[in-house]
């Protein structure tokens, strides 16, 4: 198949510049105590996640929900398994104690209620659940307040039967994209002091903290760096978007959304067929590869809408490529992507863990 023939709207990914990617973030993590544990959850494709496992340096992976995890489990991929994020509400606990007895699995954990829960269902089916720590580390979003009030959760875990106390994870998601690097370094190690300083504190009152994980695409290389983070849980580093090109980061954009133009009205307008349910806007509108001049100027549900210089010849049938601002938010809407060299499509990737996969069941 040609690029030409895939049908509209689609997500193209250049393999070659995903894999350039891939390998440069691993070639940062070799030979260094700190390790990398991908995030799952910025393109939810099990072709993508094999990749970066293959090219080393990996912890394991890193997923976002239960169902996320469940995908990473039914398609053979066997690494241990990291839920960052918290897992609460009906049966989610309970599925997680089924993936423990098929796979390693490690879940966040921020408050008594959760930790009761995940043991409660590990308990019932026999298995022990690997729990992290989630701590707040400024990001106004999950995690229990460092110091105290997270070692005694450490603690109850530690002595829970069900659950197996493996780390301490805290994610400085309100840092990972300050555009210059020279005020997102000093930012980040700071906002890292407070989940190194409470692991410190866990460990002097004897708890075991084997895992510290924290880290993202644009921090990877700073919070990466300390002395004490043992896993970096980056993802969009993979792909990249508008949003993380606008930092001094060494990766490609190698994910666009290929679109037709539909229509052109005017000399300085033209609609092509990737809207809202094509590409994620909450980072702003996706930018237009390669036609000097043209920008975004709204989509709407199956609409962007372009303005374009006069000059440009862009009419109906010709096909464009649009950047997106955001990428999880974007995979998510789609089916497949098609991985690209060139002009032609080498492979059709399932992006198998797309929308929430409980409401259509494996
Ligand atoms: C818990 C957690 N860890 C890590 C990341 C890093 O992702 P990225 O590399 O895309 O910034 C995210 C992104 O939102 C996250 O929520």
């Amino acid at each position: 198949m040609k690029l030409s023939e895939i049908p509209t709207p689609a997500l193209v990914v250049d393999a070659a510049a995903m894999q350039r990617n891939i390998d440069r973030m691993a070639a940062y993590f070799a030979g260094r105590a700190c390790k990398l544990r991908p995030h799952f959850k910025a393109h939810k494709t099990p072709e993508i996640a094999r990749r970066q496992l293959l090219a080393g340096q990996c912890t394991g992976l890193t997923c976002a929900t239960v169902g996320e995890a469940e995908v990473v489990v039914a398609e053979g991929i066997e690494t241990e398994i990291l839920i960052a994020n918290e897992v609460v509400g009906p049966g989610k606990a309970a599925r997680v104690a089924a993936l423990a007895r098929r796979s390693r699995i490690v879940v966040a954990v921020d408050s008594e209620y959760g930790a009761a829960d995940l043991a409660e269902a590990a308990r019932a089916a026999a298995v022990e659940i690997g729990v992290v720590v989630d701590v707040n580390v400024g990001m106004p979003r999950c995690g229990i307040a460092p110091g105290e009030d997270a070692v005694a959760l450490a603690g109850r875990v530690a002595e829970t039967p069900g659950l197996l106390l493996r780390g301490m994870m805290g994610y400085e998601g309100h840092v990972v994209g300050i555009a210059d690097r020279a005020d997102r370094a000093p930012r980040a190690e700071k906002t890292m002091e407070r989940l190194l300083s409470t692991v410190e504190l866990a460990r002097g009152r004897g708890l075991p903290v084997d895992i510290v994980s924290a880290g993202g695409t644009g921090t990877y290389d700073i919070t990466g760096a300390l002395e004490g983070i043992t896993e970096v849980q980056a993802g969009s580093y993979v792909l990249m978007d508008t949003a993380y090109a606008r930092l001094d980061l060494p990766f490609e954009q190698a994910l666009s959304v290929l679109a037709t133009v539909l229509s052109r009205p005017r000399p300085e307008q033209c609609a092509a067929d990737a809207g809202l349910k094509a590409c994620a806007v909450d980072h702003g509108n996706p930018e237009v590869k390669g036609v000097p001049g043209a920008s975004v100027l709204f989509l709407s549900d199956e609409h962007a809408t372009i303005a374009l210089p006069g000059e440009c010849v862009l009419a109906p049938g010709d096909r464009i490529e649009l950047w997106p601002s955001h990428i999880d938010p974007t995979i998510n809407l789609h089916d497949v992507l098609y991985a690209i060299d060139g002009d032609e499509v080498v492979a059709t990737w399932p992006v198998a863990a797309r929308g929430y996969i409980e409401q259509r069941g494996r």
